[in-house]
């Protein structure tokens, strides 16, 4: 990496190392191998650690405000309400939304996709065909599968390269008149190829056609304005970004909210009900049935404050320069294959060694107290694209650091002279 990245990358440290103190989870003696030893968490595309702001609120709702939203008439309840619609209003700032009602809380990003992908349905009929890539994870691809399936869809695929670079200058070619959605990834969780969205957006909209984007491993690395980016439908979850786990967002655009039915019927998504019909509830109501997760509305309020506080600028440039500084560590490593060298790229590192199976590398680090992923990563037709069953993957967050990065280079050596 160039002299004046590695001394920003340096100087960054005295902040990372501060933040770091807000992470219970990697303050504390662990046992790896036997051994107590601090732990290295290179696992954060399939989920992050949480800052004790956010562990706080969790407690804080559950000793002083717990009570079921929108429907108590006392003093709790509405207490509850305040911190459940106040995480509304602190989503739709996050974002830049510009109308409340155009976040919905959901269980997270699948629950999310899922949602569209069921509502979308109702307005496709045979024949009709939704466009996406081949570096969906599969809960960007099966849901639209399912409704391909049930309605007699065809699901269109965007390719891309051997560097991991979405070929969109392919799109004029796949495109045709019955292509009634295009469903993509900001980032992928394979590759960390970051998308050229904003430039999909506008080929699909000079179409008519709506986006959606998959923004699990987006949101939480960079800053995203949805009115800026202008994309229909934006789904992310709250667990990879220091917020709790089984609670997300799907944000859409109001019209396209106000078309769409809902899927889920029960409590709170009724205006009024008969015996044998009833009246749907307004935006964004209509798509909330249920007893809501409240706790993870006030956990994530909190997180988001939590990421603003640190600077999504920060957040994406640090780790851009964190795996500039990985690849100079490992790049040289015999038998080192990195899938995944888009130019535009977020901290993932997805590589394999040669003589080593992904699995007993990710169990050999895990020895020396360093968390990876090593799999498939939910993602079978990436995988097939590249021609491997599983890679390895390190996935950083803000608060990973130079020291850490050092110590996974020292185990990848070790790894490779006793397992390869
Ligand atoms: N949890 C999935 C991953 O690890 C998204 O990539």
């Amino acid at each position: 990496m160039k002299a004046a990245d590695l001394a920003e990358l340096t100087t960054a440290q005295k902040k990372v190392n501060a933040l770091r103190l807000d992470f219970p989870l990697l303050n504390k003696p662990l046992t790896f191998g036997g051994k107590p030893r601090p732990l290295v968490y290179f696992d954060n595309a399939n989920t992050t650690q949480k800052p004790r702001q956010v562990i706080g609120a969790l407690v804080s709702y559950y000793e002083n405000s717990n009570a079921n939203v929108s429907r108590a008439i006392h003093s709790l309840g509405e207490e509850s309400t305040r911190i459940y619609e106040g995480a509304r209003d602190r989503v739709k700032s996050f974002l830049n939304a510009a109308h409340r009602e155009e976040i919905i809380f959901t269980r997270g990003t699948t629950d999310s996709i899922n949602l569209v992908a069921q509502s979308f349905t109702s307005l496709l009929k045979s024949g009709d065909e939704i466009m996406v890539t081949e570096m969906e994870h599969h809960a960007n691809l099966v849901p639209w599968q399912m409704a391909a399936q049930s309605l007699g869809l065809t699901i269109k695929v965007l390719p891309f390269t051997d560097e991991g670079v979405l070929q969109i200058e392919k799109m004029p070619d796949l495109w045709s008149d019955r292509i009634r959605l295009v469903a993509v990834t900001a980032t992928s969780n394979v590759l960390g190829t970051v998308n050229p969205v904003a430039e999909i957006i506008r080929f699909a909209h000079e179409r008519g056609v709506p986006v959606l984007v998959d923004g699990a491993q987006s949101v939480a690395h960079q800053k995203v304005d949805v009115q800026a980016l202008d994309c229909d439908f934006l789904a992310f979850g709250s667990h990879k970004m220091c917020g709790p786990t089984g609670f997300g967002i799907l944000y859409g655009k109001k019209e396209w909210l106000e078309k769409l039915p809902p899927v889920q019927g029960g409590g709170n998504m009724i205006r009024a009900v008969w015996a044998d019909h009833f009246e749907t509830n307004v935006l964004p109501y209509k798509f909330e049935a249920g007893t809501p997760h409240m706790d993870g509305a006030a956990g994530f309020s909190v997180a988001l404050d939590y990421l603003e506080s640190v600077g999504l600028d920060f957040i994406y440039r640090y780790e851009k320069l964190l795996l500039a500084y990985t690849m100079d560590k490992v790049g040289d490593l015999p038998g080192l294959h990195v899938y995944g060298v888009a130019p535009e790229k977020g901290g993932i590192l997805s590589f394999l060694i040669d003589g080593i199976h992904a699995h007993d590398l990710a169990a050999f680090l895990d020895t020396k107290g360093i968390a990876i992923r090593a799999g498939h990563h939910c993602a079978h037709p990436l995988a097939r694209r590249l021609g491997v069953v599983s890679t390895a993957r390190a996935s950083f967050y803000f608060y990973n650091t130079m020291a850490e990065v050092d110590l996974f280079s020292d185990a990848l050596r070790e790894a490779i002279a006793k397992l390869s």
